[in-house]
């Protein structure tokens, strides 16, 4: 059983795209939404959240735990990694490694992963000679968890958060919720999420998914399912960590 933790419900993203191909994954979500946003906090704050989500999830029984949320898993893998006994995956590898045929690269995401530096470090990794360009695009997150994610409200903000991006050849969709948005943006898309299914090797299942929220008040299931593009079936409960 898998346990994938994000700051709240932009991680069903990533959840979509392993159901995609392996319906029958064993899941148990945790969004931290009573705590969400975690791109505008501390380095300090987003460790200390990300290590009790990760606690949380391990008491669930889970063997592996992922770091849906770029935000935490530029900041806080090392030390959720040193809490926990299951092996632990980040997102931002699997993001970087997808830019890896890039010349020009751009890169958005929360203020703090932005600020961290980690895609360029990563992407550097796997690129050595390709040009990043990182950009914060704060205002996407609130206009997307409004459910604002067609028009022309959505598209005009998009195009102003990427400006200066406009030559890159590739674009990294650093943020759990961008994927939502990419079709506004004309580039070669890398989403991390389906970076990271590529690599997956499924453990097989019987398709039972638990999804714990933080706090869950009665928008959220709507906004929930417009994330995973699907409806929220198993089980969805409210929990305090
Ligand atoms: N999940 C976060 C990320 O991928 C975005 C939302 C937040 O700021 O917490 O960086």
């Amino acid at each position: 059983m898998i346990g994938i933790f994000d700051s709240g419900l932009g991680g069903l993203t990533v959840v979509k795209e392993i159901l995609k191909k392996y319906p029958k994954e064993d899941l148990v979500y945790l969004g931290d939404t009573a705590r969400v946003p975690y791109g505008t906090r501390s380095p300090e704050t987003i460790i200390k959240f990300s290590v009790e989500c990760a606690q949380f999830l391990q008491k669930q029984g889970v063997d592996k735990i992922i770091i849906a949320c770029n935000t935490a898993s530029a900041y806080a893998y090392e030390e959720v990694k040193k809490a926990v006994k299951v092996p632990v995956w980040e997102i931002i590898s699997y993001g970087a490694r997808g830019a890896k045929e890039g010349k020009k690269i751009g890169v958005i995401g929360t203020r703090a992963t932005i600020n961290s530096g980690m895609y360029e470090k990563k992407i550097k990794e796997f690129n050595p000679e390709a040009e990043v360009i990182s950009v914060a695009t704060p205002l996407l997150v609130p206009l997307i968890e409004e459910g604002e994610i067609e028009g022309e409200i959505i598209q005009a903000v998009v195009k102003k958060s990427i400006t200066g991006l406009e030559d890159v050849d590739t674009m990294v969709l650093g943020c759990t919720h961008y994927p939502i948005i990419g079709k506004f943006i004309y580039k070669k898309l890398v989403n991390p999420g389906e970076e990271l299914v590529r690599e997956w090797i499924s453990e097989g299942g019987s398709g039972i998914d638990k999804y714990y929220f933080t706090d869950l008040p009665g928008r959220y299931i709507n906004v929930a399912e417009m994330f995973l593009g699907q409806k929220l079936t198993g089980k969805v409960e409210r929990v305090i960590i």
